[in-house]
């Protein structure tokens, strides 16, 4: 049968690229939420498109590379430096990304980016310009366009400008803020109507997709509809769809044999003592200083436990030409190394702290071993290490302490400790809570989010956002 061929756009490809010569290239998965929850969507026969995070400014590497990635089924968009640092450095990730998570801008920049808003907006929309073009090229009729992220706001205004007929839908991978949070974008008009032009809006809670409606209607002053939002007869489904994880993929993974060595190793390494572990991007949303800080506090009240437990912290470095994120590292190094000063002893620290990305079966190991794990976001549009937690939980049926900011808090919050990362006492009192808590209530909270995680996919995720895609635009067709 026919399957439904669908393009998909993001900022960020599956694989990022490194140059290897003139015309070689080899190909690394790229880290983070989004590139793992599409890489478990396969019922269609998706292609992607996307930046494949590299400068490429000659002619033969273009080639080179456009053909490396088709194997892989992606199909590149090539970003100049300086395009790179005002549109991806500047606009989304210095301005849109702590925006939405509620973080504001950096005070010494604020009134610097102020100055440097509409040359950083303008190539915002130049690069979204440039994605649609190359959607354009490779689209056929009946296609679906299915555009992700903040990075693209300007997408679906810019498609619907080719082809008017084209089924576009978004999807926000982070919240949506309050709408008086929204309002402060000297951009925000322009941003909510291109979104607008899109077909279907998606985003992972309810309460985000709320944000998005108010939004519309106290800045645009449109109609907000239990469907959507309609301006002047058109209509703009909006809805939450959660995201999920190709749990089967985790589950499997523990079976396999260099796994089930990792974890014995692993097992060797830390005896005696419990594991906390932490995975996160080193991003300033994953409240990192603020969870070592109540580690701290946890082993300062007590002292029985110093020696038992270990904290591991995998950050995952990204942006790392963002200022805001270089300074972020050194604050969590400092913090890292004042408390292992602290408390650690010749043989042994309390924090194990990583300054990098770990392969899939070694992070599978690393969740199966794990005692407790923290989840400790200051926001966060849905928390997927939290997920793939659990999916690896069967057999230990460990503890999650989870932020209620993050989106997982609405899916998950039964079975985990929920907790205010920025109550220091707070987290450290559920530290230690989760250190003594009774086998029986670990499994009985377990058995409720492991179902969770089981039964919502990120395939069922993508086919049902499809589905809806395709009705919606049904249904409108039939609304003339
Ligand atoms: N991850 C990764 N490399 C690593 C560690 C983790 O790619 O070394 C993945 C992790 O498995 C998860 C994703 O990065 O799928 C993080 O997703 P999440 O939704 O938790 O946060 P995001 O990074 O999207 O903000
Ligand atoms: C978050 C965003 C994604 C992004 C990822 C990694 O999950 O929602 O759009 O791809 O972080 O960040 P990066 O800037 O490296 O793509």
């Amino acid at each position: 049968y026919n399957r439904q061929r669908l393009l998909v756009v993001a900022n960020r490809l599956p694989v990022s690229a490194v140059r290897r010569g003139e015309d070689s290239w080899s190909l690394e998965i790229s880290a983070g939420g989004l590139v793992s929850a599409l890489l478990g969507v396969k019922e269609f026969e998706a292609r992607w498109i996307g930046w494949a995070g590299v400068n490429v400014p000659d002619e033969v590497g273009q080639k080179a590379l456009t053909k490396a990635l088709a194997e892989k089924r992606c199909i590149p968009v090539f970003l100049d430096e300086e395009i790179v640092h005002q549109y991806y450095n500047g606009y989304c990730n210095n301005i849109l990304w702590p925006l939405f998570h509620y973080l504001g801008l950096p005070q010494e920049d604020r009134l610097a980016t102020t100055r440097s808003f509409q040359s950083q907006f303008a190539a915002y929309k130049k690069a979204n310009q440039m994605f649609a073009d190359v959607v354009n090229e490779h689209y056929e009729e009946g296609d679906v366009v299915w555009c992700h992220d903040y990075h693209l706001m300007f997408l679906p205004k810019c498609l619907k400008e080719y082809n008017s007929k084209m089924k576009v839908g978004w999807f926000l991978h982070t919240p949506f803020p309050s709408s008086e949070i929204h309002r402060t974008l000297p951009s925000r008009s322009e941003l909510l109507r291109s979104v607008l032009a899109a077909d279907l809006v998606g985003f992972h809670t309810y309460d985000y997709a709320r944000h998005f409606v108010s939004a519309c209607t106290r800045i645009l002053g449109i109609e907000g509809t239990p469907e959507g939002v309609e301006d002047q007869g058109k209509l703009t489904r909006v809805a939450a769809f959660p995201i999920g994880i190709d749990s089967e993929r985790f589950i499997r993974a523990l079976e396999v044999p260099d796994v089930i060595q990792h974890m014995k190793e692993l097992k060797e390494r830390f005896a005696g003592r419990k594991v906390m572990l932490g995975v996160d991007r080193l991003d300033m949303i994953k409240g990192i200083p603020q969870k070592i800080l109540a580690f701290e506090k946890f082993l300062e009240e007590n002292a029985n436990w110093r020696d038992k437990v270990v904290l591991l912290q995998i950050a995952v470095p990204t942006r790392t030409d963002v200022p805001e994120y270089q300074k972020l590292t050194s604050q969590v190094h400092e913090i890292v190394g004042r408390i292992n000063g602290r408390f650690g002893t010749l043989t042994a620290v309390p924090i194990h702290h990583l300054d990098r990305s770990l392969d899939f079966y070694a992070l599978c190991a690393l969740y199966a071993v794990t005692d407790v794990a923290l989840v400790t976001s200051l926001r966060d549009g849905m928390n997927l290490v939290s997920y793939e937690f659990v999916a690896c939980q069967e057999s230990k049926k460990g503890v999650l302490i989870l932020s209620e900011f993050a989106g997982a808090a609405q899916s998950l919050g039964a079975g985990a400790i929920l907790v205010n990362p920025w109550n220091i006492t707070e987290v450290a009192a559920s530290i230690g809570q989760a250190l003594n808590m009774s086998p029986e209530e670990r499994e009985k909270r377990h058995r409720h989010n492991f179902h969770h995680v089981k039964t919502h996919t990120a395939q069922e995720w993508a086919e049902t956002f499809v589905s809806e895609l395709n009705d919606t635009v049904i249904e409108a067709q039939l609304r003339i």
